[in-house]
Protein backbone atom coordinates (compact mmCIF):
# COMPACT_ATOMS: atom_id res chain seq x y z
CA UNK A 1 0.00 0.00 0.00
CA UNK A 2 1.65 3.44 -0.89
CA UNK A 3 0.41 6.26 0.63
CA UNK A 4 0.49 7.72 4.07
CA UNK A 5 -0.66 10.24 6.80
CA UNK A 6 2.21 12.65 8.24
CA UNK A 7 0.88 13.91 11.83
CA UNK A 8 2.15 16.48 13.99
CA UNK A 9 1.23 16.05 17.52
CA UNK A 10 0.02 17.78 19.86
CA UNK A 11 -3.06 19.79 18.61
CA UNK A 12 -6.52 19.63 20.64
CA UNK A 13 -9.59 18.38 18.47
CA UNK A 14 -12.60 20.72 18.86
CA UNK A 15 -15.49 21.06 16.64
CA UNK A 16 -18.74 19.44 14.85
CA UNK A 17 -17.89 16.23 12.08
CA UNK A 18 -21.32 14.89 10.46
CA UNK A 19 -21.01 11.03 9.65
CA UNK A 20 -21.67 9.59 6.42
CA UNK A 21 -23.15 6.27 5.50
CA UNK A 22 -21.70 3.31 7.16
CA UNK A 23 -19.22 1.83 5.23
CA UNK A 24 -20.40 -1.90 6.51
CA UNK A 25 -23.43 -0.76 5.61
CA UNK A 26 -23.55 -0.06 2.06
CA UNK A 27 -21.61 -2.92 0.79
CA UNK A 28 -24.34 -5.59 1.58
CA UNK A 29 -27.02 -3.31 0.46
CA UNK A 30 -25.01 -3.07 -2.90
CA UNK A 31 -24.84 -6.45 -3.17
CA UNK A 32 -28.88 -7.27 -2.97
CA UNK A 33 -29.21 -4.09 -5.79
CA UNK A 34 -28.28 -7.16 -7.83
CA UNK A 35 -31.46 -8.73 -7.18
CA UNK A 36 -33.77 -6.18 -8.38
CA UNK A 37 -35.74 -5.64 -11.46
CA UNK A 38 -34.96 -2.22 -11.31
CA UNK A 39 -33.23 0.61 -10.35
CA UNK A 40 -31.62 1.27 -7.18
CA UNK A 41 -30.39 4.55 -5.27
CA UNK A 42 -28.64 4.50 -1.92
CA UNK A 43 -27.97 8.14 -1.06
CA UNK A 44 -25.28 8.97 1.80
CA UNK A 45 -22.70 6.79 0.69
CA UNK A 46 -19.00 7.56 1.19
CA UNK A 47 -16.10 7.32 -1.50
CA UNK A 48 -14.69 5.07 0.08
CA UNK A 49 -12.48 2.01 -1.85
CA UNK A 50 -14.62 -0.90 -0.75
CA UNK A 51 -17.16 0.47 -1.69
CA UNK A 52 -15.81 1.84 -5.26
CA UNK A 53 -14.37 -2.08 -5.28
CA UNK A 54 -18.13 -3.44 -5.05
CA UNK A 55 -19.43 -0.96 -7.57
CA UNK A 56 -16.36 -2.27 -9.72
CA UNK A 57 -17.74 -5.75 -9.27
CA UNK A 58 -21.23 -4.99 -10.00
CA UNK A 59 -20.25 -3.46 -13.07
CA UNK A 60 -18.41 -7.02 -14.35
CA UNK A 61 -21.43 -8.36 -13.73
CA UNK A 62 -23.11 -6.25 -15.97
CA UNK A 63 -24.56 -3.55 -13.59
CA UNK A 64 -25.27 -0.44 -14.72
CA UNK A 65 -23.62 2.10 -11.98
CA UNK A 66 -23.56 5.65 -11.68
CA UNK A 67 -22.26 8.37 -8.65
CA UNK A 68 -23.84 11.71 -8.53
CA UNK A 69 -22.03 13.28 -5.48
CA UNK A 70 -22.98 10.67 -2.44
CA UNK A 71 -25.86 9.23 -4.30
CA UNK A 72 -25.25 5.44 -5.82
CA UNK A 73 -27.50 4.52 -8.51
CA UNK A 74 -27.27 0.79 -9.68
CA UNK A 75 -29.36 -0.46 -12.63
CA UNK A 76 -29.18 -3.98 -12.62
CA UNK A 77 -31.10 -5.19 -15.28
CA UNK A 78 -28.55 -5.52 -17.54
CA UNK A 79 -26.63 -8.01 -15.49
CA UNK A 80 -25.64 -10.62 -17.71
CA UNK A 81 -23.04 -12.44 -15.84
CA UNK A 82 -22.55 -15.02 -12.82
CA UNK A 83 -18.95 -14.81 -12.50
CA UNK A 84 -17.60 -12.25 -9.76
CA UNK A 85 -14.29 -10.60 -11.86
CA UNK A 86 -11.44 -12.06 -9.73
CA UNK A 87 -8.89 -9.35 -9.47
CA UNK A 88 -11.56 -7.17 -7.14
CA UNK A 89 -12.98 -9.99 -5.34
CA UNK A 90 -9.87 -10.94 -4.13
CA UNK A 91 -9.24 -7.21 -3.07
CA UNK A 92 -12.96 -6.91 -1.31
CA UNK A 93 -13.80 -9.69 1.79
CA UNK A 94 -16.88 -8.58 1.35
CA UNK A 95 -17.29 -9.62 -2.40
CA UNK A 96 -18.32 -13.16 -0.57
CA UNK A 97 -21.77 -11.34 0.42
CA UNK A 98 -22.31 -11.64 -4.18
CA UNK A 99 -23.09 -14.93 -3.41
CA UNK A 100 -26.35 -15.04 -2.11
CA UNK A 101 -27.44 -12.63 -4.34
CA UNK A 102 -25.71 -13.74 -8.09
CA UNK A 103 -27.62 -17.30 -6.78
CA UNK A 104 -30.93 -15.45 -5.98
CA UNK A 105 -30.55 -13.65 -9.23
CA UNK A 106 -29.13 -16.42 -11.71
CA UNK A 107 -29.62 -19.61 -9.61
CA UNK A 108 -26.10 -19.88 -9.99
CA UNK A 109 -22.61 -18.54 -9.25
CA UNK A 110 -18.98 -18.38 -9.76
CA UNK A 111 -16.47 -16.60 -7.20
CA UNK A 112 -12.72 -16.94 -5.88
CA UNK A 113 -12.34 -16.66 -2.23
CA UNK A 114 -12.38 -13.46 -0.59
CA UNK A 115 -9.96 -11.27 -0.37
CA UNK A 116 -9.90 -7.77 2.67
CA UNK A 117 -7.66 -6.91 5.91
CA UNK A 118 -5.38 -9.37 7.11
CA UNK A 119 -6.73 -9.49 10.70
CA UNK A 120 -7.05 -13.53 10.94
CA UNK A 121 -7.83 -16.41 9.41
CA UNK A 122 -11.25 -15.16 8.01
CA UNK A 123 -13.08 -18.98 6.90
CA UNK A 124 -16.51 -18.49 4.93
CA UNK A 125 -17.61 -22.33 6.11
CA UNK A 126 -20.90 -20.40 7.49
CA UNK A 127 -21.49 -18.76 3.94
CA UNK A 128 -21.14 -21.67 2.71
CA UNK A 129 -23.18 -24.04 4.84
CA UNK A 130 -26.13 -21.34 5.12
CA UNK A 131 -26.29 -21.47 1.10
CA UNK A 132 -26.12 -25.11 0.83
CA UNK A 133 -28.98 -25.35 3.36
CA UNK A 134 -30.45 -23.30 1.10
CA UNK A 135 -30.29 -25.91 -1.25
CA UNK A 136 -27.19 -24.63 -3.19
CA UNK A 137 -25.18 -27.12 -4.53
CA UNK A 138 -21.36 -25.79 -4.16
CA UNK A 139 -17.95 -26.94 -5.26
CA UNK A 140 -14.67 -25.81 -3.95
CA UNK A 141 -12.05 -26.18 -6.12
CA UNK A 142 -8.41 -24.74 -6.80
CA UNK A 143 -9.52 -21.53 -4.86
CA UNK A 144 -12.67 -21.07 -6.85
CA UNK A 145 -16.12 -21.33 -6.07
CA UNK A 146 -18.51 -22.91 -7.96
CA UNK A 147 -22.42 -23.16 -7.36
CA UNK A 148 -23.99 -24.83 -9.71
CA UNK A 149 -27.51 -24.37 -11.19
CA UNK A 150 -30.08 -25.01 -8.43
CA UNK A 151 -33.50 -23.38 -7.14
CA UNK A 152 -32.91 -21.95 -3.75
CA UNK A 153 -35.78 -23.15 -0.89
CA UNK A 154 -36.10 -21.65 2.18
CA UNK A 155 -35.01 -23.67 5.40
CA UNK A 156 -34.30 -23.85 9.17
CA UNK A 157 -30.69 -22.11 9.73
CA UNK A 158 -28.78 -22.37 12.96
CA UNK A 159 -25.53 -20.11 12.78
CA UNK A 160 -22.47 -21.80 15.14
CA UNK A 161 -21.59 -18.45 15.39
CA UNK A 162 -23.24 -14.44 14.55
CA UNK A 163 -21.23 -14.01 11.80
CA UNK A 164 -21.78 -10.82 10.10
CA UNK A 165 -21.30 -11.63 6.62
CA UNK A 166 -22.60 -15.01 6.88
CA UNK A 167 -25.97 -13.61 8.47
CA UNK A 168 -26.47 -11.03 5.60
CA UNK A 169 -25.63 -13.68 2.64
CA UNK A 170 -28.18 -16.00 3.81
CA UNK A 171 -30.65 -13.42 4.29
CA UNK A 172 -29.97 -11.94 1.35
CA UNK A 173 -30.33 -15.14 -0.42
CA UNK A 174 -33.75 -16.53 1.47
CA UNK A 175 -35.09 -13.32 0.01
CA UNK A 176 -36.00 -14.97 -3.47
CA UNK A 177 -35.75 -18.57 -2.03
CA UNK A 178 -39.01 -20.80 -2.18
CA UNK A 179 -40.57 -21.02 1.23
CA UNK A 180 -39.61 -19.77 4.64
CA UNK A 181 -36.16 -19.43 5.72
CA UNK A 182 -35.25 -18.77 9.38
CA UNK A 183 -32.12 -18.22 10.64
CA UNK A 184 -31.73 -18.75 14.63
CA UNK A 185 -28.20 -17.19 16.38
CA UNK A 186 -27.76 -14.46 13.58
CA UNK A 187 -25.70 -11.70 14.00
CA UNK A 188 -27.88 -8.82 15.61
CA UNK A 189 -25.05 -5.33 14.38
CA UNK A 190 -27.53 -3.13 13.15
CA UNK A 191 -26.26 -3.27 9.38
CA UNK A 192 -28.31 -6.40 9.59
CA UNK A 193 -31.57 -4.72 10.43
CA UNK A 194 -30.69 -1.92 7.85
CA UNK A 195 -30.44 -4.98 5.24
CA UNK A 196 -33.90 -6.23 6.32
CA UNK A 197 -35.03 -2.60 6.08
CA UNK A 198 -33.63 -1.95 2.77
CA UNK A 199 -34.81 -5.69 1.38
CA UNK A 200 -38.34 -4.91 2.69
CA UNK A 201 -38.19 -1.97 0.65
CA UNK A 202 -37.01 -3.81 -2.24
CA UNK A 203 -40.33 -5.90 -1.69
CA UNK A 204 -38.73 -8.74 0.29
CA UNK A 205 -40.78 -10.20 3.66
CA UNK A 206 -37.99 -10.28 6.32
CA UNK A 207 -38.54 -9.45 9.92
CA UNK A 208 -36.75 -10.43 13.35
CA UNK A 209 -33.34 -8.86 12.55
CA UNK A 210 -31.74 -7.52 15.81
CA UNK A 211 -33.52 -10.28 17.44
CA UNK A 212 -32.12 -14.06 18.14
CA UNK A 213 -34.22 -15.17 15.16
CA UNK A 214 -34.69 -13.54 11.74
CA UNK A 215 -37.39 -15.30 9.32
CA UNK A 216 -37.26 -14.77 5.60
CA UNK A 217 -40.39 -15.12 3.52
CA UNK A 218 -39.27 -15.85 0.26
CA UNK A 219 -40.46 -13.62 -2.38
CA UNK A 220 -40.80 -13.93 -6.61
CA UNK A 221 -39.69 -10.58 -7.78
CA UNK A 222 -37.79 -7.64 -5.63
CA UNK A 223 -38.30 -4.05 -6.99
CA UNK A 224 -36.17 -1.07 -6.70
CA UNK A 225 -36.12 1.58 -4.24
CA UNK A 226 -34.44 4.75 -3.13
CA UNK A 227 -32.84 4.27 0.30
CA UNK A 228 -30.61 5.86 2.74
CA UNK A 229 -28.57 3.57 4.87
CA UNK A 230 -27.24 4.35 8.12
CA UNK A 231 -24.82 5.86 9.19
CA UNK A 232 -20.76 5.03 10.52
CA UNK A 233 -20.87 3.86 14.02
CA UNK A 234 -17.41 3.00 13.69
CA UNK A 235 -16.40 6.37 11.89
CA UNK A 236 -18.02 8.05 14.78
CA UNK A 237 -16.05 5.87 17.68
CA UNK A 238 -13.08 6.92 16.15
CA UNK A 239 -13.61 10.23 15.71
CA UNK A 240 -14.73 10.70 19.69
CA UNK A 241 -11.78 8.29 20.49
CA UNK A 242 -9.69 10.85 18.78
CA UNK A 243 -11.24 13.48 20.54
CA UNK A 244 -10.66 11.53 24.24
CA UNK A 245 -7.22 11.36 23.17
CA UNK A 246 -6.35 15.01 22.29
CA UNK A 247 -8.48 16.20 25.58
CA UNK A 248 -10.80 17.63 22.57
CA UNK A 249 -14.40 18.75 22.49
CA UNK A 250 -16.10 16.92 19.74
CA UNK A 251 -19.93 16.61 18.21
CA UNK A 252 -20.36 13.67 16.27
CA UNK A 253 -23.83 14.45 14.67
CA UNK A 254 -25.98 12.42 12.15
CA UNK A 255 -25.70 9.34 14.05
CA UNK A 256 -27.45 7.11 16.49
CA UNK A 257 -26.11 7.28 19.74
CA UNK A 258 -27.95 3.85 20.95
CA UNK A 259 -25.10 1.82 17.85
CA UNK A 260 -22.36 3.15 19.82
CA UNK A 261 -23.61 2.48 23.24
CA UNK A 262 -21.15 0.00 23.86
CA UNK A 263 -18.09 2.83 22.99
CA UNK A 264 -19.60 5.48 24.49
CA UNK A 265 -19.72 3.27 27.88
CA UNK A 266 -15.98 2.59 27.83
CA UNK A 267 -15.18 6.69 27.00
CA UNK A 268 -17.00 7.36 30.06
CA UNK A 269 -14.87 5.00 32.12
CA UNK A 270 -11.82 6.84 30.76
CA UNK A 271 -13.37 9.85 32.48
CA UNK A 272 -14.65 11.73 29.52
CA UNK A 273 -18.22 13.44 29.59
CA UNK A 274 -20.68 12.44 26.98
CA UNK A 275 -24.18 14.20 26.08
CA UNK A 276 -26.20 12.86 23.56
CA UNK A 277 -29.31 13.86 21.88
CA UNK A 278 -31.60 11.99 19.27
CA UNK A 279 -28.90 12.07 16.24
CA UNK A 280 -25.76 13.51 18.32
CA UNK A 281 -23.01 12.88 20.73
CA UNK A 282 -20.92 15.53 21.99
CA UNK A 283 -17.73 14.68 24.09
CA UNK A 284 -15.77 16.69 26.47
CA UNK A 285 -12.64 15.30 27.62
CA UNK A 286 -10.10 15.15 30.58
CA UNK A 287 -6.63 16.67 30.54
CA UNK A 288 -5.67 12.88 31.40
CA UNK A 289 -7.37 10.04 30.67
CA UNK A 290 -8.13 6.90 32.97
CA UNK A 291 -7.20 3.69 31.69
CA UNK A 292 -10.74 1.73 30.53
CA UNK A 293 -9.84 -1.43 33.10
CA UNK A 294 -11.03 -4.27 30.69
CA UNK A 295 -11.90 -4.54 27.27
CA UNK A 296 -13.74 -7.75 25.74
CA UNK A 297 -14.41 -7.25 22.07
CA UNK A 298 -17.54 -9.08 21.46
CA UNK A 299 -20.77 -9.83 18.74
CA UNK A 300 -23.23 -6.44 18.78
CA UNK A 301 -24.54 -4.91 20.93
CA UNK A 302 -21.31 -5.87 22.74
CA UNK A 303 -18.04 -3.67 22.52
CA UNK A 304 -16.77 -3.80 18.64
CA UNK A 305 -13.99 -5.58 17.15
CA UNK A 306 -13.25 -2.71 14.84
CA UNK A 307 -12.84 -0.18 17.61
CA UNK A 308 -10.47 -2.34 19.77
CA UNK A 309 -7.46 -0.87 17.86
CA UNK A 310 -8.62 2.93 18.63
CA UNK A 311 -9.69 2.18 22.05
CA UNK A 312 -5.86 0.40 22.50
CA UNK A 313 -4.21 3.78 20.61
CA UNK A 314 -6.13 5.50 23.55
CA UNK A 315 -5.49 3.12 26.35
CA UNK A 316 -1.00 3.67 25.56
CA UNK A 317 -1.60 6.86 26.69
CA UNK A 318 -4.06 6.98 29.96
CA UNK A 319 -2.97 7.00 33.52
CA UNK A 320 -3.20 3.12 34.60
CA UNK A 321 -3.41 -0.48 32.94
CA UNK A 322 -5.76 -2.01 30.42
CA UNK A 323 -6.56 -5.63 29.66
CA UNK A 324 -8.18 -5.77 26.06
CA UNK A 325 -9.45 -9.52 25.22
CA UNK A 326 -10.05 -9.57 21.46
CA UNK A 327 -12.84 -12.19 21.25
CA UNK A 328 -13.48 -11.70 17.27
CA UNK A 329 -11.02 -12.36 15.25
CA UNK A 330 -7.82 -14.23 16.21
CA UNK A 331 -4.96 -11.81 15.03
CA UNK A 332 -5.73 -8.51 15.26
CA UNK A 333 -3.05 -6.85 17.02
CA UNK A 334 -0.99 -5.68 13.81
CA UNK A 335 -0.68 -1.84 15.43
CA UNK A 336 1.23 -3.21 18.76
CA UNK A 337 4.16 -3.16 17.65
CA UNK A 338 4.00 -0.44 15.73
CA UNK A 339 2.56 1.70 18.75
CA UNK A 340 5.23 0.34 20.84
CA UNK A 341 7.90 1.59 18.57
CA UNK A 342 5.89 5.12 19.73
CA UNK A 343 7.20 4.57 23.24
CA UNK A 344 4.00 2.23 24.31
CA UNK A 345 4.29 -0.10 27.15
CA UNK A 346 2.55 -3.23 25.62
CA UNK A 347 2.25 -7.05 26.18
CA UNK A 348 0.43 -9.20 23.99
CA UNK A 349 -0.05 -12.95 24.78
CA UNK A 350 -2.38 -14.51 22.67
CA UNK A 351 -6.05 -12.62 22.54
CA UNK A 352 -4.82 -10.86 25.60
CA UNK A 353 -3.04 -7.60 25.43
CA UNK A 354 -1.58 -5.92 28.47
CA UNK A 355 -1.10 -2.02 28.09
CA UNK A 356 0.05 0.27 30.80
CA UNK A 357 -0.34 4.18 29.84
CA UNK A 358 2.59 6.13 29.24
CA UNK A 359 3.04 9.86 30.04
CA UNK A 360 3.50 10.54 26.59
CA UNK A 361 4.10 8.96 23.09
CA UNK A 362 7.10 9.90 20.74
CA UNK A 363 6.79 10.55 17.19
CA UNK A 364 7.95 7.55 14.75
CA UNK A 365 7.65 6.52 11.42
CA UNK A 366 4.66 3.12 11.59
CA UNK A 367 2.98 1.24 9.15
CA UNK A 368 -0.53 0.50 8.66
CA UNK A 369 -1.13 -3.28 8.61
CA UNK A 370 -4.88 -3.22 8.66
CA UNK A 371 -7.62 -0.43 8.59
CA UNK A 372 -8.67 0.32 12.32
CA UNK A 373 -5.18 -0.82 13.32
CA UNK A 374 -4.25 2.22 10.68
CA UNK A 375 -6.64 4.53 11.94
CA UNK A 376 -5.41 3.80 15.57
CA UNK A 377 -1.76 4.66 14.72
CA UNK A 378 -2.85 8.08 13.18
CA UNK A 379 -5.17 8.55 16.71
CA UNK A 380 -1.47 8.29 18.72
CA UNK A 381 -0.03 10.33 15.88
CA UNK A 382 -2.21 12.83 17.42
CA UNK A 383 -1.25 12.96 20.71
CA UNK A 384 2.73 11.88 20.19
CA UNK A 385 5.58 14.68 20.69
CA UNK A 386 6.97 15.27 17.14
CA UNK A 387 6.03 14.17 14.01
CA UNK A 388 4.55 10.75 13.49
CA UNK A 389 4.48 9.06 9.45
CA UNK A 390 2.08 6.48 8.93
CA UNK A 391 2.57 4.24 5.60
CA UNK A 392 -0.01 2.06 4.46
CA UNK A 393 -2.88 5.00 3.68
CA UNK A 394 -4.56 2.85 1.24
CA UNK A 395 -5.62 0.61 4.42
CA UNK A 396 -7.51 3.38 6.12
CA UNK A 397 -8.69 4.72 3.25
CA UNK A 398 -10.98 1.59 2.88
CA UNK A 399 -12.83 2.43 5.66
CA UNK A 400 -12.28 6.58 6.10
CA UNK A 401 -12.95 9.27 3.52
CA UNK A 402 -10.89 11.61 3.99
CA UNK A 403 -9.25 11.23 7.06
CA UNK A 404 -7.42 13.72 7.00
CA UNK A 405 -9.68 16.56 6.00
CA UNK A 406 -12.02 15.17 8.90
CA UNK A 407 -9.36 15.65 11.87
CA UNK A 408 -7.98 19.07 10.41
CA UNK A 409 -11.40 20.14 10.12
CA UNK A 410 -11.03 19.26 14.24
CA UNK A 411 -7.84 21.12 14.43
CA UNK A 412 -5.52 18.29 13.71
CA UNK A 413 -2.48 19.19 11.81
CA UNK A 414 -2.16 15.99 9.53
CA UNK A 415 -1.53 15.88 5.59
CA UNK A 416 -1.58 12.97 3.54
CA UNK A 417 1.02 12.23 1.03
C1 LIG B 1 -18.03 -7.78 9.45
C2 LIG B 1 -17.53 -6.38 9.21
C3 LIG B 1 -16.19 -6.16 9.88
C4 LIG B 1 -16.27 -6.53 11.36
C5 LIG B 1 -16.88 -7.90 11.55
C6 LIG B 1 -17.14 -8.24 13.00
C7 LIG B 1 -18.48 -5.85 7.06
C8 LIG B 1 -18.23 -5.54 5.63
N1 LIG B 1 -17.40 -6.16 7.78
O1 LIG B 1 -17.07 -8.65 8.85
O2 LIG B 1 -15.82 -4.80 9.72
O3 LIG B 1 -14.98 -6.53 11.91
O4 LIG B 1 -18.13 -8.00 10.85
O5 LIG B 1 -17.96 -7.30 13.58
O6 LIG B 1 -19.60 -5.78 7.54
N2 LIG B 1 -16.23 -16.59 10.69
C9 LIG B 1 -16.10 -17.94 10.49
N3 LIG B 1 -16.73 -18.48 9.40
C10 LIG B 1 -17.47 -17.75 8.54
C11 LIG B 1 -17.60 -16.37 8.77
C12 LIG B 1 -16.96 -15.81 9.86
O7 LIG B 1 -15.43 -18.63 11.24
O8 LIG B 1 -18.02 -18.29 7.58
C13 LIG B 1 -15.51 -15.97 11.84
C14 LIG B 1 -14.46 -14.96 11.35
O9 LIG B 1 -13.27 -15.60 11.03
C15 LIG B 1 -14.32 -14.07 12.55
C16 LIG B 1 -15.74 -14.05 13.13
O10 LIG B 1 -16.41 -15.18 12.58
O11 LIG B 1 -13.45 -14.63 13.49
C17 LIG B 1 -16.52 -12.79 12.79
O12 LIG B 1 -16.65 -12.65 11.42
P1 LIG B 1 -17.92 -11.99 10.73
O13 LIG B 1 -18.92 -11.61 11.77
O14 LIG B 1 -18.36 -12.90 9.64
O15 LIG B 1 -17.29 -10.70 10.12
P2 LIG B 1 -17.40 -10.18 8.63
O16 LIG B 1 -18.79 -10.31 8.14
O17 LIG B 1 -16.29 -10.72 7.82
Amino acid sequence: MTGGFVVEGGRRLCGDVTVKGAKNAVLPLLAAALMAEDEVVLEGCPRLMDVENMAGILRGLGCRVRRQGDCLTVDPRSADCFEMPERLSGELRSSIFLLGPILGRFGQAVCSYPGGCEIGLRPIDLHLSGLRALNASIEEAHGRINCLPSVLIGAPIHLDYPSVGATENIMMAAAKARGVTTITNPAKEPEIADLQDFLNAMGARVSGAGSDHITIEGVKRLGGTVYRPITDRIAAGTYLAAAAMTAGDVTVKNIQPRHIAAITAKLTETGCRLDSTETSVRLRAPARLRAPQRLETLPYPGFPTDMQAQMFALACIAKGTTIIQENVFESRYRHAAELTRMGADVTIRDRLAIITGVDELTGAEVQAGDLRGGAALVLAGLVAQGTTTVQGAGYIDRGYERLEEVLGSLGANIRKF
